[in-house]
Parts: C-alpha cells; structure tokens; sequence
C-alpha cells in the first residue's frame, strides 16, 4: 500500500504547512487524520468496510484501538464508519434506502479513497459501494487543522435506471473512545433560548430534534464531556454542530458496548427524498471537534474561529459591524416617515451608524393581521415610497435597513387572493394561523423565484444596506398543493434548501448588503443559516440581566460579531426594576452592539450617557466582535457574571463585569469574590487598566493570577475594564 503525505501551503492568514494532516499506513490499512492536536482514524476490516479507530486528542504517541479491524467476515463490520442499515449491526444508520424493488437493506464494500483540498483546506474521501445495487455512497471528511474541527458529509449516488427512496441521509456519525459523557445541550424557548443543560449520556439514544423551519427550542450544536467535569478552563470536551437550518436532529447513543456514537443530519421524520437515476443527493455538514484540555472555554474559541473563518459571508466576517438603532420597541407597527425621521435623528446624535425600521413600513401592515406578502411600501404610510426616509437616514449620515419576513403571508394580502395555492396546507384539514399569518410553500420553485425577484427589486431600487429577515411561526400542514404524494414528503428538505438558495442569489446580486437571521428571537441561529447571513438575533427578551444568562449560552457555540443586543427599555420601569442605563448598556456592549429603545422619550442625560458609551465601544468594537472571548463568572452559578475579550494580537483587552444583586451576606466583596482573574494576555507584558475612573499599570502576570478588583456595590452595577498593552 502506498504512503500518501498531504501536504498544504495555506495562503492569507493561515501561513503554515500542513505536512501529513492525511496518512495511510498498511497492516491494518489504516488512514490516521491528523489536525494539531486531536486524531481520527479510519480502518479498512477483512470484510471491506470501513470502521473507526480511535478519535480524540493526541496524546504522546496516538492510541490505536484496532478492536473491529479484523471483523469476522461472517458477522461483518459492527462498528461503522459509516453506518447504514443492513447487515450484522446496531449502530444508528446514517443511510436508510429502499431499492425500487422494495429490498431496504444495504450491503456496501470499501471502493477507494482520495485525497485533495477543497477551499485551501486537505479532505479525504471514502468510497463505498453497494454489492448488487448500482448505488454508492461517499464521505467526505474535510479538515481544519489549527482548530481540531472535521467537517463530515456525504454524497449518495443512484446510478441504476430506477428511483430509490431515501428514507434517511444524515450527514455523518463520529463514535467517541469508551467513557461515561454529559451531553451539554443548548435548548430553551421564546425569550429563554441558549440555556445550557448538561446531563449524563446513559444507555440508549438521546435526541435532540426539531421538527419545523425554526429552532428556538434547540440550537443544532452541542458539547460533550466526561462525566462530573464541569471546569470552564480545563479537561476534554467534544464539541460539534450542524449545517443545517430547523428541521435537524442530532442522536447521541450509547450502545451495548458503552461507546458513544454521535450521528446527525436532516431530521427525516415525516420526509424522504426519491434518487432518480443519474442523480445525486448531497447532505449539509457537520462537524465534530475536541479540546485535550481546555474546558468549554476552549471549544467556544475554537467554535468562535471556526464560525469566523469558515461559515459567515466574507468579507463581512472580519469587518467591524455598525452600531444599530432598530425602531421595533419604540413604534410597533405605527410607523411612519415622520416618527421614523424623529427616531433617526436623536440615533444619530447618539452615535447610531445604521438605522432599521423593523415590521410595519410594507402594504396594508397595521397590525398582525395583514401585509406579509405584499412586499411594497404601504400606500398611506410612504406615498412616496422608502426612498425618501432613506434620503434623510443617508442625510443624517447613516446607513438604512429594514425588516422582512419573506416565508409568510397573510390571508388578507393580494399575494394571497392570486396565489392561495402557495401556502402550506392540506387537503380536509383545518389550515391553521400562527400570529395570524399562514406558511408560503418555500419548496416551490414559483415561489422561491417570487421571493428573489421581490427581494432583488427592494434592494435594487432603494439603498438598503441591512436586511434582517424574520419568521415567526411554526410549520402544520405541510401539504403541498398539486405535487405527487413523493414530492410532498420532500418539502421539509426542498424548503429549506430553498431558503438557502435565495439568500445565496441575493447575496451574490447585492454583495454590500448584510444580514440577520431571526425566528421569533433566537430561533434561527445555527451553522447552516450563518453561512448566508452575518449576524443573528438572540432573542426578543431585551431585558439586560436576563440577557446575561442568554448571552452566556449563545457564546458557547457562536461568536460575539454575529451576537446582537440592544439597549431597551426593558428592565427599566417593568417588574419593579430600574435597571441603570451604564447596566442596560454594559450588557448590550457585551457583543454587537444595537440599540432598540423609544429613544424620543429618553432623557437628554440618557442620551449623554448614550453618547459616551457607543463612543467607547466602537474604540474597542473590534477586541469585543473579533477577539477571543472569556467566560469568568457564570450567571448561573453566581448573582454576578463576567466577560472578557482579548484582541487577537493581545495588545488589547476588556472586561465586563456585572452585579445583579448583592447579597446580604456581603457575598459579591469579599477577598476572593471581588477579584476576577484575567486571560489570554501577553506573558511578561505590562498592560494598563482602566475602569474610567482609576487607572493603574500593571504585569500581566499579576492580571493572570490574582486578577483585578472589581468593587461593584449594590444591585445592578457593572463596570467595563479596558486594559492597554504598554
Ligand atoms: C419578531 C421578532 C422581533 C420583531 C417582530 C416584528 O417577533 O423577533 O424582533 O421583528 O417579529 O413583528
């Protein structure tokens, strides 16, 4: 067998060589894929198929754990590198047909592998093929070494002259060396998203799933670490994630022999997909990671990088974003040029560099009940189109964007009365409305090329330079006027493929505009939608101290630059608070900045506080939206939480700190309590420290073992710390 060494010059930012990341060896045929510092093997049995080695990080010379290589060919393979069903095996297929003649079972041998690089980065490619079928499947594993990440996918082929039901393609499986693992999950709701939930993987599948074009109850990402561990800077974990938008689902089982198998994709339920002859079924990416020692920290910041450099739109992803003002909170759907003129012109007295009218400027849209569809500025609200609004907002020296929520429609709108058949909906059943609106069919070519064309005409004929796009309800009846019943049972995947496509075209027409992915809130962040758009919407709770909990989860998985808050209201006035505004606006800072509240009703000294503070945030918006980010206190554990970022070069850092309520005990400032200890900062440097009012210098040894002070007093304090190379 021959030796291959793959070996890659990287251009950009990634100057290093890459030599061996893919090797084979004979005796067992063994490829070991190696990143800098975890590795994964594949190994070639006696009965021609492929079965994994052992997958995590390097330790010394690497484990080799050849415990299926020499399978009894009678028995066959149990432990797949790519399961499927058929065959001696109880692993969770990632591969379910079922052949035009009705046979559901496959038989797939090892057909050959290949190696080469795909967007500057080494893959190898497996090769199987079915032993009677003309059928065959491949993975491809593509690697990114600095980050210890693998993106897995496959790609199924019919070459027979027959149909073949696909009834599941997941995108790929990873099985994990033997232990006892917690499954960090990130799941919650409207208003609550992100909260991160650990708890014992024990025998058996644990599914995490959804079932709709959304997913604010599960983000499709998860860590995984060895039992009892909970260190945020220290010990292994696991991490990964899907490229895949909604309708996911991602299985965690641990079989009879107490490994862990890991396997996920498109969630078939309710779904399959027909192979025609010739054709090719290729599945979203995921992705699979692991940190030898550095904590959930560690996996965020190679999550962080990860989202940074290989998912979000270039070349926004490294650019700094603009500080928003969005009109929601302050005018609902009674909007206006004039209310919107007034609102503008005190955002940018503040500082604001890019205004947003939200829901409410298109036809017929005074309340919920009607507009979505009619994607035209309303006639009585803007006679004379968005293009005056925007001529003042351009005046005033910002930029404009506005709200869309291309997959709905409302059954008042004209779109509705010429196209009923474009909704969701099934026949002798009850079409029911979520916030009054119904589901466009986003599967249908029709309408995906209404969608583009619609989309391409706002954007053509006015200088919008933001979009964010909404969708607000979930999926029921998903029937599909006039397609064949095979046809319908494909609209989950077609729907969102769709939704992909047109971002994708608009983007590449309109390469200056950016966008927000939002679902009632948090419902849309995920790896598959950040590849087409720039930031995310966390979640419509705006209240600062809830937000710090949600904060905290969401930047397990994602970074700080796609991670918008703003500064509300909220918390001000509602549930007996009054939260300070430096608080509403620390925690707000604590990302990507926006604000969102009626700002015509703020007084000027919240406007001079305003002022200051988007001031000193876009001198440090590049550290907090590019840096590498710190989880010091959690807010879970404690009444007081705290983030710290440290630019890339570490010439500079942040810190926020937060007090939510101090204890009586007096908890918050005591010796130990009232320090927070710093890092990722220069070793042998000398930083000044700054909390606006002291300023001191001092070593980053000491900023790394006994921290800085952070004598917040009372209940909602907070304090921003900026801390300068000398
Ligand atoms: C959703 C979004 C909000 C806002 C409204 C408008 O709820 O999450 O931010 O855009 O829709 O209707």
């Amino acid at each position: 067998m021959k030796k291959l060494f793959v070996s890659i010059l990287f251009s950009g930012l990634l100057i290093s060589c890459y030599a061996q990341v893919i090797k084979v060896s004979e005796n067992p045929v063994r490829w070991t894929i190696s990143s800098e510092n975890a590795s994964y093997q594949v190994i070639l049995t006696r009965d021609s198929n492929l079965t994994t080695g052992y997958y995590g990080p390097l330790s010394g010379e690497r484990t080799f754990e050849a415990d299926d290589w020499n399978a009894d060919p009678r028995f066959g393979t149990s432990i797949r590198e790519i399961p499927y069903r058929g065959g001696y095996v109880f692993m969770e297929p990632t591969i379910e047909v079922i052949f035009a003649d009705g046979n559901r079972e496959l038989e797939l041998v090892y057909d050959g592998y290949e190696t080469g690089e795909l967007d500057g980065y080494p893959y190898i490619r497996f090769d199987m093929k079915d032993i009677y079928y003309p059928f065959t499947v491949s993975e491809y594993i593509r690697v990114i070494p600095e980050l210890d990440i693998m993106e897995k996918w496959l790609v199924l082929k019919n070459n027979s002259k027959k149909d073949i039901k696909v009834e599941r393609a997941y995108s790929g499986s990873f099985r994990l060396p033997a232990d006892e693992y917690d499954l960090i999950q990130f799941s919650g709701n409207w208003g609550r998203e992100f909260i991160p939930r650990q708890s014992l993987l024990t025998p058996g599948i644990k599914s995490v799933f959804n079932r709709d074009a959304k997913s604010i109850q599960h983000t499709p990402a998860y860590m995984i670490r060895p039992h009892g561990e909970s260190d945020e800077f220290n010990g292994k974990v696991y991490f990964g994630g899907l490229q895949w938008t909604g309708n996911f689902k991602l299985d965690f089982v641990i079989e009879n022999n107490e490994r862990l198998q890991v396997a996920g994709g498109i969630n078939y339920w309710d779904s399959h997909w027909i192979l025609n002859k010739d054709e090719e079924f290729i599945t979203p990416k995921i992705i699979s990671g692991v940190v030898e020692d550095g904590g959930t920290n560690g996996a965020s910041q190679l999550l962080h990088q990860y989202v940074r450099n290989h998912i979000l739109p270039k070349p926004h992803n490294l650019t700094s974003k603009p500080v928003l003002y969005n009109s929601w909170y302050a005018t609902h759907f009674d909007v206006n040029e004039e209310g919107q003129v007034a609102l503008a012109k005190i955002a940018q007295e503040i500082g604001v560099e890019l205004f947003v009218i939200d829901d409410g400027w298109f036809e017929g849209r005074n309340d919920s009940r009607g507009g979505l569809g009619d994607w035209y500025p309303d006639a009585k609200k803007f006679p004379n189109g968005l293009q005056p609004l925007i001529s003042k907002v351009k005046e005033l020296g910002m930029d404009f964007g506005v709200w869309v929520e291309p997959e709905m429609i409302n059954a008042s709108t004209n779109l509705y009365k010429e196209h009923p058949e474009w909704v969701l909906q099934t026949p002798h059943r009850t079409t029911h409305e979520g916030r009054n609106q119904l589901v466009l069919n986003m599967a249908r070519e029709d309408v995906k090329q209404y969608t583009i064309e619609w989309l391409d005409k706002l954007l053509s004929e006015n200088d919008i330079k933001f979009i964010k796009w909404d969708m607000n309800r979930n999926w029921s009846e998903t029937g599909w006027v006039g397609a064949s019943p095979d046809k319908e049972r494909e609209l989950r995947i077609r729907y969102i493929r769709n939704i992909y496509e047109i971002l994708g075209v608009i983007r590449e027409k309109h390469p200056d505009v950016q966008f927000e992915a939002c679902s009632s809130g948090g419902g849309r962040v995920d790896l598959g939608i950040l590849r087409y758009t720039d930031q995310t919407w966390p979640s419509d709770n705006t209240n600062p101290e809830d937000r710090l909990y949600i904060q905290y989860g969401y930047s397990h998985l994602y970074p700080t630059n796609t991670m918008l808050n703003w500064v509300t209201d909220w918390g001000y006035g509602d549930h007996q608070k009054n939260i300070p505004l430096s608080f509403r606006f620390h925690s707000a800072m604590a990302a990507t900045l926006g604000i969102g509240g009626n700002l015509t009703a703020w007084e000027q000294e919240d406007k001079v506080i305003a002022k200051e503070m988007i001031s000193l945030y876009k001198k440090f918006r590049n550290t907090i939206q590019q840096g590498k980010y710190y989880r010091l206190k959690n807010p879970f554990e404690e009444t007081r939480s705290a983030v710290q970022f440290v630019s890339q070069d570490r010439s500079e850092s942040v810190v926020f700190a937060f007090q939510v309520y101090e204890t009586i005990a007096g908890v918050p400032y005591n010796s130990v309590n009232n320090r927070l200890v710093l890092h990722g900062l220069e070793e042998d440097a000398s930083y000044a420290v700054s909390d606006g009012e002291e300023k001191f210098v001092i070593s980053s040894k000491v900023l790394m073992s006994s921290g800085i002070t952070v004598n917040l007093k009372g209940n909602y304090a907070s304090k921003m710390f900026t801390i300068t190379k000398q």
